[in-house]
């Protein structure tokens, strides 16, 4: 098989890390979560208590830090960090992170890196976009609001902990945020393929995306 490229994006809930992870196995490439990158610099953000507003700050740290993936998790520092990303407070800040435009030329540079010399998915925001604009497959899960919360809140061990109406409302306020920054905006690229995975379950959404992943250039990427 050649080397194959395949961009997901979408807005959070829609499927994308679930959906990625599958085909990847499936198909035999590697997969990146870029979403975990920016998450990693959110996360050591709070944890070294710097001001989140300070682009100055946060640029410096993000040229400092090491960022590294191994067997699909993630490490900061050479520090397994797979749960912290995923707490509700780097979930709130990370946008803000996101949105500042050196910090965003840091870690495309990284994830074109881990792409130049081989086959892998990346999901994330701007993959199709911008990071991998010659990808040879691009898709654009989306998903209603209300199934995406739905599913965020599935996910929480202790319901009681958080509110459904809260956590929708973190969700809609990054996609706005996502979606209105000036800089590599969460935006469905020209040549993505849509997939509303709304009332579709996991299985049939990876079915449609290896049958479509298939026929591209005739069959000879799979
Ligand atoms: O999994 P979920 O959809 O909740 O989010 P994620 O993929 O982990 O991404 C977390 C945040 O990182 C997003 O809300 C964006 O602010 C940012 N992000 C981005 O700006 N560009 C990417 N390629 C990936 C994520
Ligand atoms: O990466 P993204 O934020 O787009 O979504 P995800 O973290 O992969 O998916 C959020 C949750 O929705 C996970 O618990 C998935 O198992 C679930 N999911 C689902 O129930 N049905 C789908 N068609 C896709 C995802």
């Amino acid at each position: 098989m050649e080397q194959i490229h395949i961009a997901i994006d979408g807005p959070a809930g829609a499927g994308k890390s679930t959906i990625a992870k599958i085909l990847a196995d499936k198909i035999e490439v590697d997969y990146l979560d870029t979403g975990a990158m920016y998450r990693a610099l959110t996360y050591h953000i709070i944890k070294c208590n710097l001001d989140i507003d300070k682009e100055e700050i946060i640029i410096n740290e993000a040229e400092k830090i090491d960022i590294n993936f191994v067997n699909n998790s993630i490490y900061l520092n050479n520090q397994n960090i797979d749960n912290e990303i995923r707490s509700s407070q780097v979930s709130k800040n990370v946008s803000t992170i996101s949105k500042i435009s050196r910090v965003r030329e840091i870690m495309v540079d990284k994830q074109r890196e881990i792409a130049r010399h081989k086959s892998v998915i990346m999901d994330g925001r701007d993959i199709g976009t911008v990071v991998l604009p010659n990808a040879n497959v691009k898709f654009y899960l989306d998903a209603s609001i209300e199934i995406r919360a739905q599913r965020r809140y599935n996910e929480l061990a202790n319901k009681r902990e958080v509110e459904f109406e809260d956590l929708k409302n973190d969700i809609i306020k990054r996609d706005d945020m996502d979606s209105k920054r000036d800089v590599s905006p969460l935006k469905k690229a020209n040549d993505a393929l849509i997939i509303d995975t709304t009332d579709k379950s996991i299985d049939q959404v990876v079915c449609e995306m290896i049958n479509i992943i298939s026929s591209v250039k005739g069959g000879d990427i799979l």
